[in-house]
């Protein structure tokens, strides 16, 4: 039954946290998860010696759930996120949450929180926040023996003020994720390294911090929180691959892909030198994900050096908008998206 929505003005949020109703809880231990469940408790109390504090065994996810435009809930794509979450507690030694499990859990905790979820029109999401971390006991360097899979929802408005107004970024004087570590899993130890560098770019105006591989310093990877598309002369669509390993495998971006070629356009998933960037080669530039959706850059300043995309300088770019479109209204549910990608609570 259709629950009545929260009295919220929902055009006003930002991308900031709220407790909802419920969140959703699973613990694992002696080798096996829970049957795992909704909870109105948004506290979690941890012994001082739990991995997570020590030796930063953490993972998450993010999705968002959206009101279509005939009053029903979905959620877009989850279980690439399960497989995801899957990968990134290999890499760190930590037990996966199965995956049929964990849209199950998405559901269940979307649907308890329906009078959250924003409506149609709205402009905001409610966004859902996977996590799993280290609850056992550790001292010597070493894998926990014990975790809690939870997942947290809260009503979200634009991840940049503005909206899609173009933004600027400079070119990140520190690095993000070092060839072949952990820059393609979704831990929060790689938040943590990008901190200093954000408050720094924040700090001189800047709304981001493009990372360049840190083995050569040559090409662009991607920002703290989204991946990073470009357009060149052509119109074709350009995405930055990674030769070391280092781009998070975005799923806004997997999907936007998809949606270009079923555009028409033609997409180049190759390395992207920052040599070809500053020599004004693209046309748009744009960061893709999650929380980003896609948010036009205008304007990318390296020390003295500044790059400025002439077609969504000052206002977003007509590749961008066009991709921003088709991708929004698909999970609007107002023209149809391919099988499977839009998946109903
Ligand atoms: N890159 C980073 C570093 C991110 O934090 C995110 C956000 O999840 C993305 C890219 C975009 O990924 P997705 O489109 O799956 O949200
Ligand atoms: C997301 O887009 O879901 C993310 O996790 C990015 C984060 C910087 C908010």
């Amino acid at each position: 039954m259709a629950q009545e929505k929260k009295d919220i003005d929902w055009g006003s949020l930002t991308f900031a946290y709220q407790p909802t109703d419920y969140s959703y809880v699973c613990n694992w231990k002696d080798g096996e998860w829970d049957e795992g469940g909704l909870t109105a408790d948004h506290t979690v109390t941890l012994s001082e010696c739990a991995g997570i504090l020590h030796y930063c065994q953490e993972c998450f996810e993010g999705l968002k759930a959206y009101t279509t435009d005939d009053g029903s809930i979905v959620c877009f794509r989850p279980d690439l996120n399960a497989k995801r979450m899957h990968d990134s507690a290999e890499r760190l030694v930590m037990p996966p949450f199965p995956e049929d499990k964990f849209v199950d859990a998405v559901k269940q905790v979307v649907a308890a929180n329906a009078a959250w979820v924003p409506p149609y029109g709205s402009g905001a999401t409610l966004y859902v926040r996977p996590m799993m971390f280290a609850t056992g006991e550790v001292i010597g360097v070493a894998p926990a023996s014990a975790y809690q899979f939870r997942i947290l929802v809260t009503p979200v408005g634009p991840y940049f003020k503005g909206g899609v107004k173009p933004i600027t970024i400079r070119v990140s004087p520190y690095d993000r994720a070092a060839p072949h570590g952990t820059g393609n899993i979704k831990a929060g130890l790689n938040y943590a390294m990008s901190l200093f560098a954000g408050e720094e770019a924040h700090a001189l105006g800047y709304a981001e911090n493009l990372y360049l591989d840190s083995q050569s310093r040559t090409y662009v990877e991607e920002t703290g929180g989204a991946n990073v598309l470009f357009v060149d002369e052509n119109g074709t669509l350009v995405v930055p691959q990674s030769a070391t390993d280092s781009i998070l495998p975005s799923i806004t971006r997997r999907s936007l892909v998809q949606v270009a070629e079923g555009l028409g356009m033609t997409v180049e998933e190759r390395p992207v030198m920052w040599a070809e960037v500053l020599e004004g080669r693209f046309t748009e530039c744009g960061l893709c994900g999650t929380a980003a959706v896609i948010s036009p850059v205008g304007k990318i300043v390296d020390g003295d050096d500044t790059v400025t995309f002439p077609a969504g300088e000052t206002e977003i770019g007509p590749v961008m908008s066009k991709l921003r479109n088709t991708l929004t209204d698909m999970q609007a549910g107002t023209i149809p998206a391919p099988e499977g990608w839009v998946v109903t609570v």
